[in-house]
């Protein structure tokens, strides 16, 4: 396994999340994340069979470097989460959350796996996404919506001075996107106020890296593992211009930190 890059209160992984969440020896506050969703198109087929920028690519966007793990039919989907589900959960203290993004057709999947993962599932959270940044279905329903499952590692006891988070966030995808499925920061910032300032958020899945830097700037420490070397590095690279106060969106996926 390699050595994490790391900065002020962040670390970041090149790994397979379930292989490195059976070494981790620490316990996190809250797991925030967004796996690959095994899901677009509207066949079987489509979805195990076409690569991702095929599935989620809006129709003339630039194509991003493609990833793995995508490719479950939904059975296996859930077997596969319930696994890293319950690794996570393990590892994360008494109390604490979840928090993971998924979309409509994989929300019973996700929150099946949730709850075989041990984790008690407390509610849902709505990504809305504006109309003009979203696809309209003619004849049907919008289809401008994802989706946050909510669970805890057992009881929820929150702090008197707890917030109570919104239940709807309502942003376009990201623009200048360095990962295909990036999510919204604004989103990620909201998300990590479920822990206190210090807690630390673990992103098995951290892509490139929106929920470490949403914790960073909420001075929340990050651990976030990725297997894809070059979007482990693209997060790492995220991280350091936070850290900078630079722009983090506006850099190409170009990054060298792991290559010798
Ligand atoms: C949906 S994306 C996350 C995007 C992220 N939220 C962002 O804003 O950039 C899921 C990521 O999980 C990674 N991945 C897939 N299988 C993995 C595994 N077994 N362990 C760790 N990362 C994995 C993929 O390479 C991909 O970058």
């Amino acid at each position: 396994m390699n050595s994490p890059v790391s900065g002020n209160g962040w670390e970041v992984h090149i790994a397979d999340c379930l292989l490195w969440l059976e070494r981790f020896p620490g316990v996190v506050d809250a797991v925030i994340t967004d796996p690959p969703y095994s899901s677009g198109g509207a066949m079987r087929g489509d979805r195990t069979n076409q690569n991702v920028n095929t599935k989620y690519r809006t129709s003339g966007a630039p194509a991003l470097p493609d990833f793995t793990g995508d490719n479950r039919d939904q059975r296996s989907f859930a077997h596969w989460c319930a696994l890293w589900l319950a690794s996570a959960r393990i590892r994360t203290r008494t109390g604490g959350h979840l928090l993971m993004f998924t979309d409509w057709r994989q929300l019973p999947s996700a929150t099946d796996a949730v709850q075989a993962g041990g984790w008690v599932w407390r509610g849902l959270g709505v990504w809305q996404k504006p109309k003009g940044a979203s696809r309209p279905t003619k004849g049907g329903l919008w289809n401008d919506t994802e989706f946050l499952v909510w669970a805890t590692n057992g009881p929820h006891k929150p702090a008197p001075e707890a917030p109570c988070l919104d239940g709807v966030f309502v942003s376009a995808s990201p623009r200048n996107k360095v990962h295909l499925t990036e999510k919204p920061l604004e989103i990620l910032d909201a998300l990590v106020q479920i822990v206190p300032e210090g807690a630390t958020v673990f992103d098995p899945f951290a892509g490139s890296g929106t929920t470490g830097i949403a914790a960073y700037r909420r001075h929340r420490s990050f651990i976030g593992v990725e297997l894809d070397t070059a979007m482990a590095a693209t997060a790492a690279h995220r991280l350091r211009n936070a850290e900078r106060g630079a722009p983090v969106n506006t850099e190409t996926a170009a990054m060298t930190l792991w290559q010798a």
